[in-house]
């Protein structure tokens, strides 16, 4: 997959930088103001009861601080954070195994857990409800079940396909958080504080340059900037200003909304090849050439907060605005003509 700046995977580098940009407490966090509060409230009920947190559900969009977020319920309830995904676990045993060491309290981070496989769900329920592992032991007529209590522990899942979630697994969540795109003035506010972390100078104008255009969402900001610091180091004075910022970002051709290679191809066939729409997700995927998966994860949402873009029964329309933006003249669905 090419290097992408909307890509949802963390890059290389950012693994390594990510240690140091993320914040580690619930008062660093900047925006999610409805889920900072409600996790504060949260939070501080179980230790003013000295229990463990109840199940946590984190959904949203690939980057917006879902896994920051596990880190730092973790950090605020003082235990170790032990981190797993759906598609590690693959047999039963790997989970009655991580489960089976877990600590009072501890936090159990799954990743991508919509795609936990149906014979692990099966043993998270009662773990996560119970606090207990069901074995069977022997087979036919002597089998009988022996059941293995566990410490009280935390679930922290996260996904970005609560659809995908089966409801008995979705049940077992005492807390489930919407984590939402960020507002600019956020954004800004974390590209700052990431210049700061970097020692990147940066004016007020540049931050408010590169939120603009970070799809409301802190992974491709902090990304953006990166590349418009390299760029100011070679073709300025290493100072990030708004022109600096532009011209970098029009480089990568990332324009004013955000919009990148990827996001523009999908408008552009669905106007063009699809006369507007409406056009199922996998026809749009087949005629680009890319995953339907990448298209609904990462580059649907923000053209539908853009409001470019419109979802229907009968498949995706491109709006008004989204000719406008491409600059190709619209013309009104004609109407069904009246009986
Ligand atoms: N509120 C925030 N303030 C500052 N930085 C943030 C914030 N939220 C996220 N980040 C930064 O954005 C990046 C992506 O965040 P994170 O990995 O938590 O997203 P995610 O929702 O888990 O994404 P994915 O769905 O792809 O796993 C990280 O580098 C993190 O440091
Ligand atoms: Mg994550």
């Amino acid at each position: 997959m090419p290097d992408r700046i909307i890509s949802p995977q963390p890059q290389e580098e950012e693994s390594r930088l990510d240690r140091a940009l993320r914040p580690q407490r619930l008062a660093d966090l900047i925006g999610q103001d409805r889920v900072r509060e409600n996790l504060a409230i949260l939070i501080e009920a179980a230790q003013q009861r000295t229990e463990a947190l109840d199940h946590v559900l984190l959904y949203g969009p690939p980057g917006l601080g879902k896994t920051t977020l596990a880190h730092i319920i973790a950090n605020e309830m003082e235990t170790p954070i032990r981190v797993t995904s759906g598609p590690a676990i693959e047999r039963a045993g790997d989970l009655a195994a991580i489960l089976s060491n877990l600590r009072e309290k501890e936090v159990l981070f799954i990743d991508e857990v919509h795609r936990l496989g149906r014979a692990i769900e099966e043993i998270l329920y009662p773990a996560m409800e119970d606090f207990a592992l069901d074995f069977i032991i022997g087979k036919g007529p002597s089998a009988r079940s022996i059941r293995l209590k566990l410490p009280h522990f935390t679930v922290v899942a996260a996904t970005t396909r609560l659809a995908l979630l089966t409801a008995p697994l979705r049940a077992r969540f005492g807390a489930v958080f919407r984590v939402d795109f960020y507002d600019q003035e956020a954004l800004e506010a974390i590209v700052r504080r990431a210049a700061w972390v970097l020692q990147v100078e940066i004016d007020d104008a540049g931050a408010a340059e590169i939120a603009r255009r970070g799809r409301g969402t802190p992974r491709v900001a902090l990304r953006l900037l990166r590349r418009v610091r390299d760029f100011a180091q070679v073709r300025a004075d290493g100072h990030i200003t708004a022109p600096v910022a532009c011209d970098a970002l029009q480089m990568l051709e990332v324009d004013e909304c955000g919009l990148d290679d990827l996001d523009r191809r999908v408008l552009h066939t669905i106007i063009e090849k699809f006369a507007g729409g409406p056009v199922g997700l996998d026809t749009i995927a087949a005629a680009i050439s890319e995953e339907p998966d990448t298209i609904m994860d990462v580059v649907e949402p923000y053209l539908l907060q853009l409001g470019f873009l419109d979802r229907t029964p009968r498949g995706r329309t491109a709006t008004a605005r989204a000719y406008e933006h491409l600059q190709i003249p619209y013309q009104r669905p004609e109407q069904p003509a009246l009986l």
